[in-house]
């Protein structure tokens, strides 16, 4: 681990971190060295699918049974032994409560047997953080959308351990309006990547869903859900097969309907603080709506677009060992009196 001098010079010590994230239904564990990432393994639980959402105490059991295999393999893939690592660094919020007492509870035990200092993750700033993960990083200031099942945010973020949020939703997720959405139409969860493939065949003018008038940067989705469910109830009433004959086109037109939302704000966003540097994070990054609608704009508004590499949009260890890897330079560390907490902002 050790780099050689070949003068004088003093020895460079690499700086290892290993990221522990459990927040919800992916055990994963990273090894971040000098800030580069060469290790994420992510244990998905796919048990949760038959039930249409995750369960939360099913969560818990599996992060159980996964963290120590998921961050074994962490350590091997990335060629170093335990006595390598310079801190541990674990998500302490937001999250299910139980899913994050599995890895704070492990990352808490580590840090004590290991004796290497502890320190704590917030997800969300871990997601804005992805950004900075791999070759052709976005410059400083940018300006975040955060689009995952949990969360939707637009942060700006000024330096790695400065940042501050423009707007948020003030009910549903971006994600949670395409699953829910999804359920109406019979879909299994997670609904959004399928509502996504239906509405590349589709016609997103055909069916039209008002968007909300929700002042600011803040967002709101859940009139959008209910506007989709007593069009949907009306259809039905007339012609049972209504979903199953329209599925591309209405798909198509949800999704408009939630991009056009995302986008609205981010332009605005865009316009307010004078920032055209522009980065995504979050599963729903990756529909393919969303990107067509940001790159629309970043060539209409020359902005610099950035999109993490798809592993790292998703819910990662790599995004918590990269954040733990900044706190350990800023010397931002916890004590092992540090709790999980399922809500918290930052
Ligand atoms: O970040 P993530 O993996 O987990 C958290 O919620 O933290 O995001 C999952 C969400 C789900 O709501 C899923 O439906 C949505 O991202 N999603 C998509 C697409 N791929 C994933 N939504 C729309 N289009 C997609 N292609
Ligand atoms: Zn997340």
């Amino acid at each position: 681990m050790e780099k050689k001098s070949t003068e004088n010079a003093p020895i460079k010590k690499d700086i290892v971190i290993l990221g522990i994230e459990s927040s919800c239904d992916e055990t994963s564990s990273s090894v971040c060295i000098n800030g580069e990432i060469v290790s994420n393994i992510i244990a998905t639980q796919e048990i949760h699918t038959k039930y249409g959402g995750v369960v939360p105490e099913l969560a818990s059991r599996a992060h159980m049974e996964n963290i120590v295999p998921v961050v074994d393999a962490s350590i091997k893939q990335a060629g170093i032994g335990l006595d390598d690592l310079d801190a541990i660094a674990f998500t302490q919020a937001p999250g299910l409560i139980g899913a994050l007492l599995v890895g704070s509870g492990f990352a808490k035990s580590l840090s004590l047997s290991l004796n290497k200092p502890l320190i704590e993750v917030h997800h969300m700033q871990a997601h804005v953080l992805s950004n900075l993960i791999g070759e052709n990083k976005p410059t400083f200031p940018f300006l975040c959308l955060t689009v995952s099942g949990g969360h939707t945010q637009i942060v700006l973020c000024e330096s790695p351990l400065n940042m501050k949020i423009l707007g948020e939703t003030m009910d549903d997720a971006a994600g949670e309006a395409f699953d829910k959405t999804a359920k109406l139409l019979g879909l299994p969860y997670p609904g959004g990547p399928l509502i996504d493939q239906y509405a590349q065949e589709g016609d997103s003018k055909r069916f039209h869903f008002p968007e909300p008038q929700i002042e600011g940067l803040n967002f709101s989705f859940s009139g959008v859900k209910t506007s989709i469910l007593y069009f949907l109830q009306k259809q039905l009433k007339t012609d049972p097969d209504f979903i199953s004959k329209n599925i591309n086109d209405i798909c198509a037109s949800v999704q408009h309907t939630i991009v056009g939302i995302l986008t609205n704000k981010l332009k605005k966003a865009s316009q307010e603080t004078g920032i055209k540097t522009i980065c995504i994070a979050g599963g729903v990054a990756a529909n393919k709506g969303l990107r067509k609608g940001i790159q629309d704009l970043s060539t209409k508004y020359k902005w610099n677009v950035h999109i993490p590499k798809m592993e790292y949009c998703t819910d990662n260890a790599a995004m918590i060992a990269s954040t733990g890897y900044y706190k350990f330079l800023a010397e931002d560390f916890s004590s092992l009196t540090a709790t999980a907490s399922a809500r918290s902002s930052w």
